[in-house]
């Protein structure tokens, strides 16, 4: 059954949207929505290099409409998910399925429940950094 998330409106206003999905073991998993020409994209929150955090909450990932990774720069496309440079180049990141009605978006993916807007819970947002200075 599809749930609402938020609005096209907040989307486009403070991207990327963080917020959080269950997956069907009932872990936790961070979702970013990005605004696109045609609508809204959804990716799971995660660089496919290493098991790194692309947004923090903060929208600092999203420059230019490439997606950063925070950890060894690579750069992905906002819109397309594929990335073709740094440590990540040759992979795509992994999607989620939404769909926008009447300005609303709705996730839509089978294999998720939507949980509740911002950061999981049960973890740091800045946790999965190995950057520790
Ligand atoms: S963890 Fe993202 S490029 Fe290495």
């Amino acid at each position: 059954m599809p749930t609402r998330v938020t609005s096209v409106e907040a989307v486009e206003a403070d991207p990327p949207y963080l917020f959080t999905v269950v997956d069907p073991r009932g872990d936790e998993e961070e979702v970013i929505l990005v605004p696109c020409e045609d609508g809204v994209e959804a990716w799971v929150n995660s660089c496919t290099h290493e098991a790194q955090r692309l947004e923090r909450g903060h929208g600092a990932s999203l420059r230019d409409d490439e997606l950063v990774c925070p950890k060894h720069g690579s750069l992905f496309d906002a819109c397309a998910g594929d990335c073709d440079n740094g440590p990540a180049a040759g992979t795509t990141l992994v999607d989620i399925e939404v769909a926008v009605n009447r300005g609303d978006v709705f996730l839509t993916d089978d294999g998720y429940e939507f949980r509740h807007a911002g950061p999981a819970d049960d973890d740091d947002p800045s946790s999965t950094s190995h950057l520790r200075l």
